[in-house]
C-alpha cells in the first residue's frame, strides 16, 4: 500500500515539476519516465516468445526421431550424441513413442550484471513427457523443467545505429528437473527410469536450447524500436534499470 502510494505521489511530482527534475545533478540515475521499462521488457518479450510460437516448437521437438536415431546409430556412436553410453541402446530400441504436452512459458527472469552492460533474459520452460515403453503398463509421465538463460548485450552498428543482440545462450547447467508424475505401481521401474533419465539429461537440455535460443535472436531483432533504443541506451551506459526484487 505504502509503495502504490509513494509512486502515484512520485508520478505526480514527475510530471508537475520537470523542471525540477532537469536541474538535478547529472549523473543521476533518474527513470526516463514514469514507465517501467524492465517490466515493459519483460512482457515485450514475454509476448514475442509466446507468438513465435515457442509453445508448438516445445510440442514438435524431435525427441523420439533423436532418441531412435541414437539408438539405430550403435554402431557408430562416436561424436553422437550420447557418447559411449552403450548401456542405453536397449532402452532406446524399447521406446515406443514419446510425447511432449502442456508446454509452458514460466514467468521470465531478467537480471543485469554487475557493470550495467549486460542483461541476462532466464527462460523458465515447463512441459510434460508421456513416454510409451512395453515393459510398463500404463504411459510414464515425466515432468520436466528447464532454464534457458540468454545474454543481451547492446551494440552499435556501422550506421551508429544501436540494436540488442544476444550473447551466450544456454541452459543452465543442472538446471533441468524431471520427475515422475505417473506411472509406478506397475513394474519395478527404477532401473528403466534411471536409465530413461539419464537419456534425457543429455539430450533434452541441448534439444530445447538449439530451438529456443534462435527465437529468441529473432525475437530481439524484432522488438519495438522504441523499448530497443531505451533498453541499448541503459546498457550502453552501464545504468540500472533492472530492480532487485
Ligand atoms: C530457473 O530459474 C529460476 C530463477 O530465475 C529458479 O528459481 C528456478 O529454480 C530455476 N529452475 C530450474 C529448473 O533450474
Ligand atoms: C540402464 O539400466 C541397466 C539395468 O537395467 C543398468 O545396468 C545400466 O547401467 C543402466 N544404464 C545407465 C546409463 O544408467
Amino acid at each position: 500500500m505504502l509503495q502504490i502510494g509513494g509512486l502515484i505521489v512520485f508520478c505526480g511530482l514527475l510530471t508537475q515539476t520537470t523542471a525540477l527534475l532537469e536541474a538535478l545533478p547529472l549523473g543521476q540515475d533518474l527513470p526516463s519516465g514514469p514507465k517501467d521499462l524492465a517490466g515493459s521488457l519483460r512482457n515485450a518479450l514475454n509476448n514475442a516468445l509466446l507468438s513465435g510460437d515457442l509453445l508448438e516448437t516445445l510440442t514438435n521437438l524431435p525427441l523420439y526421431d533423436i532418441l531412435k536415431a541414437e539408438g539405430d546409430n550403435s554402431g557408430n556412436l562416436v561424436g553422437g550424441l550420447l557418447g559411449r553410453l552403450t548401456s542405453m541402446i536397449p532402452l532406446l530400441d524399447n521406446i515406443l513413442d514419446v510425447k511432449v504436452i502442456n508446454p509452458q512459458l514460466l514467468e521470465l527472469g531478467l537480471v543485469q550484471s554487475p557493470d550495467g552492460h549486460r542483461l541476462y533474459v532466464t527462460i523458465p520452460l515447463g512441459l510434460v513427457l508421456n513416454v510409451k515403453m512395453p515393459l510398463v503398463r500404463n504411459l510414464l509421465k515425466l515432468a520436466v523443467k528447464l532454464n534457458i538463460t540468454a545474454e543481451v548485450l547492446a551494440v552499435r552498428n556501422e550506421q551508429g545505429r544501436i540494436h540488442l543482440v544476444l550473447g551466450d545462450c544456454t541452459h543452465s547447467p543442472g538446471s533441468l528437473e524431471l520427475s515422475l508424475l505417473d506411472g509406478v505401481g506397475s513394474l519395478p521401474i527404477q532401473n528403466l527410469l534411471d536409465n530413461l533419465t539419464g537419456v534425457l539429461t543429455k539430450v533434452l537440455p541441448d534439444l530445447v536450447q538449439h530451438q529456443v535460443c534462435p527465437l529468441l535472436n529473432s525475437v530481439l531483432s524484432n522488438l519495438d524500436l522504441t523499448l530497443v533504443h531505451d533498453t541499448a541506451d541503459k546498457l550502453i551506459h552501464g545504468l540500472t534499470f533492472v530492480v532487485k526484487v
